[in-house]
């Protein structure tokens, strides 16, 4: 069975903890698509070129250790803006929501632009305060040393160029499923993804 499932959103709205959910709960693979930019990011640290860096990016890149801090956030929404980047990671993204068996990415333009015929999309957000306080929590969770005021500006930060740039920016896609999850607990997001998903698929 093909089943593309589309999850976007701004950061730190909850797409990835949904998607993994939402694919354990259907039995399908899940790609997080930010980690493809936060790997050509991370490699442009290292003075590679964001271009060169997407074209030569592998499967084994997603794996690196140090791809969740804030530094290769920033640059990862950096290269992201570039349209040769976004462009020589296409192919591996449609060829993982084409799998047999199902597929859901989250990311920023699966439903726009990636997968624009997925057979259901959500875009998951969460006002800018909500979304900053839980990625410090979970940054500080982690060891990171950083204070409130640095992750508030820094989701801004993304948000408005996630928003504003030329290709491919972050918007929902007209048929996308809306879900705000600024007043919901982690299973009540999950619970509203997945009624969302089972009425768009009754084939399911
Ligand atoms: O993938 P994205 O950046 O959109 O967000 P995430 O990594 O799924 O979630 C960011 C943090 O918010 C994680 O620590 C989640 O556990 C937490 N979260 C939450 O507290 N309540 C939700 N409804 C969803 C996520
Ligand atoms: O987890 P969080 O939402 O904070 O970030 P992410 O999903 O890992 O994405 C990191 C950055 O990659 C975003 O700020 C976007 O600039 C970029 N991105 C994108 O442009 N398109 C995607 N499909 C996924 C991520």
């Amino acid at each position: 069975m093909r089943f593309t499932i589309a999850i976007d959103g701004p950061a730190a709205a909850g797409k990835g903890t949904i998607s993994k959910a939402v694919a354990a709960h259907y039995g399908f693979a899940h790609l997080d698509t930010g980690l493809l930019y936060r790997a050509v990011g991370a490699r442009t640290l290292d003075g590679t070129d964001p271009i060169e860096a997407a074209k030569a990016l592998t499967a084994d890149d997603l794996d690196a250790g140090n791809l969740r801090t804030p530094e290769v956030a920033q640059a990862a929404s950096k290269v992201a803006v570039i349209g040769e980047v976004r462009a020589a990671l296409v192919d591996f993204q449609r060829a993982f929501a084409r799998r047999a068996g199902g597929a859901v990415l989250d990311g920023r333009d699966i439903g726009t632009v990636i997968c624009p015929n997925a057979d259901a999309k959500l875009f998951v957000t969460a006002s800018a305060d909500v979304r900053a306080e839980r990625r410090y929590l979970e940054l500080v969770g982690k060891g990171t040393e950083i204070d409130r005021e640095t992750v508030l500006a820094d989701v801004k930060e993304r948000d408005a160029r996630d928003m504003e740039r030329a290709e491919a920016p972050l918007k929902p896609a007209d048929d996308a499923v809306l879900i705000d999850t600024s007043d919901l607990a982690i299973q009540e997001a999950i619970a509203a993804a997945v009624a969302a998903i089972d009425k768009l698929s009754p084939a399911e």
